[in-house]
């Protein structure tokens, strides 16, 4: 949730802070601002809305400067308005503040600072901030003082950066639970949440841990929890800009759709081959280990969600060992049983996802083997995890999330098979999923050649309120993610539900022609979702289904035949084309959806 961008140095930073804002504008699109020093003054830029509100309010010959920071944003505290918009600044306009994360301790700062003579402009949490700032520069005259007492005011999670014409050449950094990454450009040093943002001016980034902090100015000097200097070794990041780019494609979910065959292929490379067994590098468990495990959790938000109830179908039916799969926001306030005979493993695209490495520090906290699957390297959750396993997807950018989800569910499946080899279980089905997994990119191929036919689809369903998507087993973990894909990007509402369980209530909402999205891949249970869909469409229900069987019904989309475990990887393609080209029919941004953010930073 919200993107800063900072950059010191020797070219003029304005055209750079909007360029990368626009690149980090998927971590939040309410608001955005700039802030500059310009002839020993600060220069704020800021407004309601997308970015292109701000590039239009720009000045572009007056507004220049060598040193800024910026800020789109998320609203948590406050509706989104030109007052509420970062950079936030105190009464004396001494300190610029751009800010990512939330001040939990803000009302409480905020009723003594009004108490000390301080008067707020907005109704942010972050406002606390500048005002901090001054409130200690008055008493000691030295910012970096002033600095260091502030952030020990700060209760909650941040990444700030914070320009001052006490300090015209320098930016002051610091982060807690919200990421942040430095990188050392020819032309100056560069600060963002994320890498993409910087990506064009260089490839070697520092990333910085939970209460580090760091000056910056003609270089970059860090420190400690306790504010003492300290080493860190940048890291290269190998990722191109064409990573970033919409290569052509209308939107970066379409793109990312299309995409998909190669995520998979590259998430798998070096992990799964014919000749061998599943092998993972730099990271094994041992049979012992294995064999003692009482419980695994498979811990995750939203589609990472979706993606580790597949993981727990597939490591159920090799490896028997029980899987219980948790929204985090839950698991972190339920007490859960962990032990050290439990393995934990957390799924986040982002690495970022507050809730889900709340859940990674508890299940730590309480001795249990810790995974991480991102797909972000050096991602906070990689970082707090005992072992990490990359997605190898690129970087994902549309809100909605499709070949991060694939490249999760081929490497969950793939972890599987992994830990059934190990337990020596199940060898023989082992090795034949081993073979589809590597020829599923070939299939995914297929289905995205077809998307013609999701189209016509589309624009039959697109002025529906009120859809279904049923399934059994992983049908059903699919019929979720359908049903989520189509929910964030085209505002329809629809609901996912095991497609045993319409009878028991749900089926009271089919009326005529309401729109039912089956989803049969598994032979055994073929029938008895046919049975279900039946029983809708006698009620009036207009039936689409999607399955690998030989199936016959007015509205089927088909897909190869693969085994259960990994057909979600096709059965969800035709899902996602649908909630696209939906969205797109209705007029949407479908890579940045109404209220939505990429990565969710907050709890
Ligand atoms: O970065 P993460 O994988 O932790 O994100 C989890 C969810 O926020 C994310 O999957 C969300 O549900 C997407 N918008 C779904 O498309």
């Amino acid at each position: 949730m919200c993107g800063i961008v900072g950059y010191v140095g020797n070219s003029n930073c304005v055209p750079k802070l909007v360029k990368g804002l626009k690149t980090l504008e998927y971590r939040g699109y309410d608001s955005a601002g700039i802030a500059i020093l310009k002839n020993e003054e600060i220069w704020v830029a800021k407004d309601k809305g997308r970015i292109h509100n701000l590039e239009d309010m720009i000045d572009y010959k007056d507004f220049v400067g060598t040193i800024g920071i910026a800020h789109t944003r998320w609203a948590t505290h406050g509706i989104p308005s030109k007052n509420n918009a970062h950079p936030h600044m105190d009464q004396n306009k001494h300190f610029a503040v751009v800010h990512n994360g939330i001040i939990e301790n803000y009302l409480e700062l905020k009723e003594q600072l009004i108490m000390h003579g301080f008067s707020f402009q907005s109704e942010t949490d972050t406002e606390v901030i500048p005002m901090l700032m001054e409130y200690y520069y008055q008493k000691d005259n030295d910012v970096f003082e002033a600095f260091k007492n502030t952030l020990n005011e700060l209760k909650g999670s941040y990444a700030i950066l914070i320009i001052t014409p006490l300090l015209p050449n320098t930016i002051l950094v610091a982060k807690k639970n919200s990421p942040l990454v430095v990188g050392k450009g020819n032309d100056g040093i560069y600060i963002a949440s994320d890498i993409p943002a910087i990506l064009e001016y260089t490839k070697d980034f520092f990333f910085l841990e939970d209460e580090e902090k760091a000056i910056i100015n003609n270089d970059v000097t860090f420190y400690n929890e306790h504010f003492q200097e300290i080493t860190k070794n940048a890291k290269y990041i190998d990722w191109e800009m064409d990573a970033i780019d919409k290569k052509g494609f209308e939107d970066y979910m379409l793109k990312e759709i299309h995409e998909q065959p190669e995520a998979l292929g590259n998430t798998l490379n070096g992990i799964v081959g014919l000749d061998k067994a599943v092998r993972f590098v730099n990271f094994s468990l041992d049979k012992e280990y294995l064999e003692q495990l009482n419980h695994i959790y498979i811990v995750a938000c939203g589609t990472a969600m979706h993606a580790g109830l597949v993981g727990k179908y597939s490591i159920e039916m090799l490896c028997r060992i029980p899987v219980d799969v948790e929204v985090a926001s839950e698991f972190r306030y339920r007490n859960p049983i962990i032990n050290a005979n439990t393995l934990c493993i957390f799924i986040s695209q982002s690495g970022e996802t507050a809730d889900t490495i709340a859940a990674l520090k508890l299940a730590r906290k309480r001795h249990a083997k810790t995974i991480a699957i991102s797909n972000v390297f050096e991602s906070s959750i990689t970082r707090e995890a005992d072992h990490t396993i990359y997605t190898h997807a690129g970087p994902e950018i549309a809100v909605a999330s499709t070949k991060a989800y694939i490249s999760q569910v081929g490497l969950i499946v793939a972890f599987a098979v992994y830990m059934a080899e190990v337990l020596d279980k199940e060898l023989e089905l082992c090795h034949d999923i081993q073979k589809e997994l590597l020829a599923l990119p070939n299939y995914m191929e297929q289905i995205i050649e077809n998307n013609e036919q999701y189209y016509e689809l589309a624009k039959k369903i697109k002025n529906e309120h009120d859809l279904f998507y049923i399934g059994r087993g992983n049908d059903y973990y699919v019929a979720m993610e359908g049903s989520l894909k189509l929910k964030e990007i085209s505002y329809i509402h629809s609901e996912a539900y095991p497609a045993g369980e319409l009878k028991h209530g749900p089926i009271a909402l089919v009326e005529n022609g309401t729109f039912v999205f089956g989803i049969i891949t598994d032979s055994n249970i073929s029938e008895k979702t046919l049975s279900n869909l039946e029983e809708v469409k006698s009620r009036g229900a207009n039936i689409i289904l999607i399955t690998n069987q030989n199936i016959k019904k007015e509205h089927v989309i088909n897909i190869p035949n693969v085994h259960p475990i990994l057909s979600p990887i096709l059965s969800i393609i035709p899902l996602q084309f649908i909630a696209y080209f939906i969205a797109k029919e209705k007029g949407l941004d479908v890579d940045k959806p109404r209220n939505l953010a990429k990565s969710v930073t907050v709890e």
